[in-house]
């Protein structure tokens, strides 16, 4: 059996997934689907996975459950099962789409679909990572099947792989209400230098949400405030960033309360959690300072072999609406 390849004429296309980060993320109730009320403010980051999409060859012997064939492969092992990861699950809704409509786009789909998937942002961790890859499957396939669907109907879609994945249709800066799944964008926040620290442990979310009480519900003020900030092009206020998850994950998780003290330590005059978390992050201004920070805070992690400490970093920086679009495909294949 031949290893899966695309047709040497057809050029593979690997498309980035970024990263984001909640700059405000309140809970504002639960609601009667079980689900949270949420308003926040979220930003796509540099730190991103890596798709490559490409029509299967013709007579590749590919061992898949799907019809048309999805031959998948992840650089995590334990990510490697196609039955259960998102972007696979994204590759089937948008064959779905394509067999529905007929056309070039059924034909395009039924040629099959070489998936693999390069990760880089930690599962887990409050950073959308499996989201993004959904979403930008969504998007890349659009293009690359000729589908032309509208980016309402990508939302939707997306909508129904999880709550955050319709920010990524898109990406930027936009404000997030419902459960996640209606996305405002804004205008651009001001570009910035982020650490990102994560403690190495994963975080489920459900169960962040699960110990979520009455009294640490939020309200919407920090995020209008930054929202009024971003849509006068006016610096983001450092001291509205907030998230109501933060002080949840802080208590049921002491690496990352231990982790935020590390950062803070390092000289980071703002930290904040990501999400529900473990991931942390510290916006600057000036990569000068940002530089400092991320030595002073590697050589602290260095210097500490304990398995509570253990930690990663990266230092990073935003990602705009219109960087995020141009990382995608634009035309279908021409097979
Ligand atoms: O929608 P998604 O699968 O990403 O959400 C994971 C879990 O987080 C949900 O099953 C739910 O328990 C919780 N959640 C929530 N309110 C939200 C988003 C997620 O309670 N707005």
């Amino acid at each position: 059996m031949s290893s899966p390849s695309s047709p040497s004429h057809i050029p593979s296309v690997f498309v980035p997934a970024y990263a984001k980060v909640n700059l405000t993320l309140a809970v504002l109730g639960r609601r009667a689907d079980g689900y949270h009320q949420l308003a926040s403010v979220m930003q796509t980051v540099a730190l991103h996975d890596t798709l490559r999409l490409a029509p299967l060859a013709q007579g590749d012997a590919v061992s898949s459950t799907y019809t048309p064939p999805i031959a998948f492969a992840c650089d995590l092992p334990e990510l490697g099962a196609a039955t259960d990861n998102l972007a696979v699950r994204a590759a089937q809704v948008m064959q779905g789409e394509a067999l529905a409509m007929g056309g070039d786009a059924a034909r395009r789909a039924r040629q099959g679909l070489l998936l693999e998937l390069r990760k880089q942002t930690p599962t887990q961790a409050g950073l959308g990572g499996g989201s993004s890859d959904a979403a930008c499957v969504l998007a890349a396939l659009n293009a690359l099947w000729g589908l032309g669907l509208g980016a309402a109907r990508l939302e939707a879609l997306a909508a129904t792989l999880g709550s955050d994945t319709p920010f990524f249709v898109g990406g930027g800066t936009a404000l997030i209400g419902g459960r996640g799944e209606v996305v405002t964008p804004l205008p651009d926040a001001e570009p910035l230098w982020l650490i990102l620290l994560k403690p190495r442990v994963g975080v489920s979310t459900a169960a962040i949400f699960r110990a979520l009480t009455p009294a640490d519900y939020g309200d919407e003020a920090d995020t209008q405030a930054v929202v009024a900030a971003i849509q006068a092009r006016r610096p983001l206020p450092f001291d509205r960033l907030t998230n109501t998850l933060e002080p949840v994950t802080l208590r049921a998780y002491p690496a990352v309360a231990a982790a935020r003290e590390r950062l803070l330590a390092a000289g980071a005059p703002t930290v904040r959690m990501s999400g529900s978390g473990p991931t942390l992050y510290a916006p600057f201004r000036s990569l000068d300072e940002a530089t400092a920070v991320h030595r002073r805070l590697r050589a602290d992690i260095e210097g500490d072999s304990s398995e509570d400490g253990a930690c990663d970093a990266w230092l990073c920086y935003t990602r705009s609406r219109e960087q995020c679009a141009r990382a995608l495909p634009t035309q279908p294949w021409s097979a």
